[in-house]
Order: C-alpha cells, then sequence, then structure tokens
C-alpha cells in the first residue's frame, strides 16, 4: 500500500462504479509487449500499438487516465523478463505514471480518490497491466495524490526513484554510518541520493563511468567523484572509501562492481546492491573479506522497504518526496516527450546514455498535459 486511507467518510464498498466523466471512451490504445526477449532492442522493436478494450475496475480497483509516464532501468528489465511481475506477455509494461482517476470500483478510497491528480503504480497485481497506455486500471492503495504545485510530468516520477533515494539515504542512517559510496551515479537515483547527502551534510563519494560525466558533476559542485574508467579506480575507491570512512555502498551496477566496493570498503562494511545494470553476476568476493574483515552483502528492493515502514510513515515520505521534487532536490531530469509511437525508439536512445535523463510517454490523443521545465541539476 503507498498511500493511507482518508480518515474522511465515503460510499459503503459494495457501491456501484462511478465516473468523473460519462464521456469515457469504449477502448483504448496501449503499448503492448508480446514476448520477453533479453535482446533489449529486439523487445523495444516487437513493442506494437493496440486498440484495446476499455478495463472496468472492479472493488478497490481505479481507472487513471495516464497523462505521462516514464521508462527506468526496471522497466527494460520487465521487456527482457528479468523483473519478477505477476503476469505473463502479452502484456502493458510500465511500472509507474501520473494522470487522474476518472473511473472508481467500489470502495472508499476509490471514490475519494475520483477525479483527483495522482502517482500511480502499474496494476500488475490486480490484472490491470502498466502504465504505457491511455488508462491504467490499478489498485486504489497504488495511487498517491498530487500536491496543486505538482506537475504530471514530475509526478509520473514520484515514486520509483525519490522514495528509493530516500530509502537508501534513512538505511544508512539507521546504520549508523558516517559516509556513503555509491555507483551509477550520475543517474537518477545516484543524483538525487547526492543532493540529499549534500543537505544532511553526509559525505558521498559518487562513482561514474565516464570521464566526461566525473568533470560535470565536478563542475556540478560535487565534490568527490571517482571515473571507473581509469586504470587507478581501485586503490583510489580504496584510498577514498579509507579517507572519509565510508562504510556503506550502494551498488546499482552488480558484476564486478560489487566486488570493487566490497573490496574498496574497510572491515565491517556493507554493500548493498539494488541494480543490475551490468546484467551479470555479483562476482570476485573474497571470502576472507565476509569472514575475517567481517563484510556483508545486502539487497534494497523498494515494494520490499514501503511495506515495512507503515502507512503513516508512507504517506510522511509521499509528502516530503514532493516537497523535494519542488525544491528541485528529488526533480527528475527531463531529455524528451514522446507519443506512444514514439515511445521505443526514444527508449532506445535513452538506453545508449542514460544519464541525460528520462523520456516521458505522453499517450493521451489530445493530452492537454502542460508541462513544466525540470530544474537544472543542481548539487
Ligand atoms: N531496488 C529498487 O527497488 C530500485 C528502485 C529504483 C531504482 N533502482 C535501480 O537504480 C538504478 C538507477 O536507476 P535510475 O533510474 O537512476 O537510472 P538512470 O537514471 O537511467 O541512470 C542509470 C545510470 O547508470 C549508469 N550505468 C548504466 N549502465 C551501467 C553499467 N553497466 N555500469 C556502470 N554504470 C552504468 C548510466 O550511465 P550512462 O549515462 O553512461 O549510461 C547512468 O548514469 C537502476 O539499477 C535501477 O534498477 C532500484
Amino acid at each position: 500500500m503507498i498511500f493511507s486511507r482518508p480518515t474522511t467518510s465515503a460510499p459503503a464498498e459494495d457501491g456501484p462504479v462511478q465516473d468523473v466523466s460519462g464521456n469515457l471512451p469504449a477502448t483504448m490504445r496501449a503499448l503492448v509487449l508480446p514476448a520477453h526477449n533479453r535482446d533489449l532492442a529486439a523487445a523495444l522493436d516487437s513493442l506494437r500499438v493496440e486498440e484495446r478494450p476499455l478495463p472496468e475496475p472492479g472493488p478497490g480497483q481505479v481507472l487513471v487516465r495516464i497523462e505521462a509516464a516514464g521508462c527506468n532501468p526496471s522497466d527494460l528489465t520487465c521487456l527482457q523478463g528479468l523483473y519478477p511481475v505477476p503476469a505473463a506477455p502479452p502484456l502493458v509494461p510500465g511500472f509507474e505514471g501520473a494522470g487522474v482517476v476518472v473511473r472508481a470500483g467500489a470502495s472508499w478510497l476509490g471514490s475519494w480518490l475520483l477525479g483527483r491528480r495522482v502517482a500511480c503504480g502499474g496494476g500488475f497485481t490486480v490484472g490491470g497491466g502498466g502504465t504505457w497506455a491511455e488508462y491504467c486500471l490499478t489498485d486504489a492503495e497504488a495511487c498517491i495524490p498530487l500536491s496543486r504545485e505538482m506537475s504530471l510530468e514530475q509526478g509520473a516520477s514520484l515514486i520509483v526513484n525519490p522514495l528509493t533515494a530516500m530509502g537508501l539515504l534513512d538505511m544508512a542512517r539507521r546504520g549508523g554510518h558516517r559516509a556513503i559510496v555509491q555507483n551509477a551515479a550520475g543517474g537518477q537515483v545516484g543524483t538525487m541520493l547526492a543532493r540529499l547527502c549534500a543537505d544532511a551534510r553526509v559525505p558521498l563519494i559518487n562513482v561514474v563511468r565516464r570521464t566526461l560525466q566525473a568533470e560535470e558533476m565536478r563542475a556540478a559542485g560535487q565534490h568527490i567523484v571517482l571515473d571507473s574508467s581509469s586504470p587507478d579506480f581501485a586503490a583510489e575507491l580504496r584510498d577514498t572509501c579509507r579517507r572519509y570512512e565510508a562504510s556503506i555502498a550502494f551498488d546499482a551496477v552488480g558484476g564486478t562492481a560489487t566486488a570493487l566496493l566490497f573490496d574498496a570498503l574497510p572491515a565491517g562494511g556493507t554493500v548493498v546492491v539494488y541494480g543490475a545494470l551490468d546484467a551479470e553476476l555479483c562476482g570476485g568476493i573474497s571470502p576472507y573479506d565476509v569472514v575475517f574483515q567481517r563484510k556483508s552483502l545486502q539487497g534494497f528492493y523498494l515494494p520490499q522497504y514501503l511495506k515495512e515502514q507503515g502507512p503513516l510513515r508512507l504517506r510522511d515520505m509521499s509528502h516530503k518526496a514532493q516537497r523535494l521534487i519542488l525544491r528541485g532536490r528529488l526533480s527528475t531530469q527531463v531529455r524528451e516527450r514522446v507519443t506512444l509511437v514514439e515511445f521505443p525508439e526514444a527508449i532506445k536512445r535513452y538506453a545508449a546514455a542514460m544519464s541525460w535523463g528520462k523520456v516521458i510517454l505522453v499517450p493521451g490523443r489530445n493530452s492537454s498535459l502542460a508541462f513544466k521545465a525540470p530544474p537544472n541539476p543542481v548539487y
């Protein structure tokens, strides 16, 4: 559950389906993945725009008219069949988006959400499919109402990355870690974590994979940036971790990157794997580090983290995330906005250079979405 129920009185749970508008179409357009494909380019080429019947929300469900939806690395792994989604192809992908709740099945939360602008998760667990469509059937509890000031574009990226960045910093604080190291630092989660750490005055060692990225991050105000393409990277990483007493590492990459972080941390350090951008097995970890140095490997998975927080804290987190987005601290950098037909090619451009920001799908035929320009990345 993402959003805790309001305390106002509301209609009974067995009421009829309610509409915000009597003019909803009978069908919607959606991007459909016919089959998983490990070859990402082939999976993207296989996406088709299909006309599908407009889904009817059941009890506890809502229909969201999607105004904006993004694409994150998890969406890519979903296309490849590497992400545990409770739905088999043919499926409509898309883990998050934002729009307006236009129809609600019987439930008081659904009735309360009707007509509201929300960020929402895809409806895979309720048989509703994802957000890469004009409409998405989802669980009312997977919706977060957006504040009046929030744009739908930033709302489309409210859940996955901002809450992850907040969750990672929370994990480091609860563990009593004085400094952090992260790889994939030029991506959206990395940038968000960098801003949160700057605000909290927590030293952060940023690792990026390109020299230009490292220069850009330094120019933007990040003090500690290492380039993993440098020949001396392993030694530099080890020295820098010692100097700042970094004892926790957030690893979005996997493969040999995990072992490099593991090796660089001092005794008692923890590597938290939360992504698999390299799509390779985490290899090369020394058993001596585990046994004699008491180093450990953990995972972070946002849905599990959110489940553990409880409804009140989740509500606070979603309010705080929106405030921080509006202040530019957890805002998402957007590189282009495209239609359903253009989305697969735009995703290929994103996947080729991810640090340049996200592509945003605007699926509506007559979208009235007025985009606000995203704030510049500032650390
Ligand atoms: N566990 C969870 O619950 C959870 C939740 C949210 C996000 N995540 C994970 O967080 C990670 C970052 O997501 P994001 O949305 O911030 O990504 P993003 O904005 O798309 O950026 C990805 C970053 O990683 C870099 N990168 C890509 N492949 C790499 C590789 N093989 N080695 C090193 N760096 C690489 C990219 O650099 P280039 O510019 O050079 O391409 C870019 O800077 C992803 O792994 C995602 O799955 C996990």
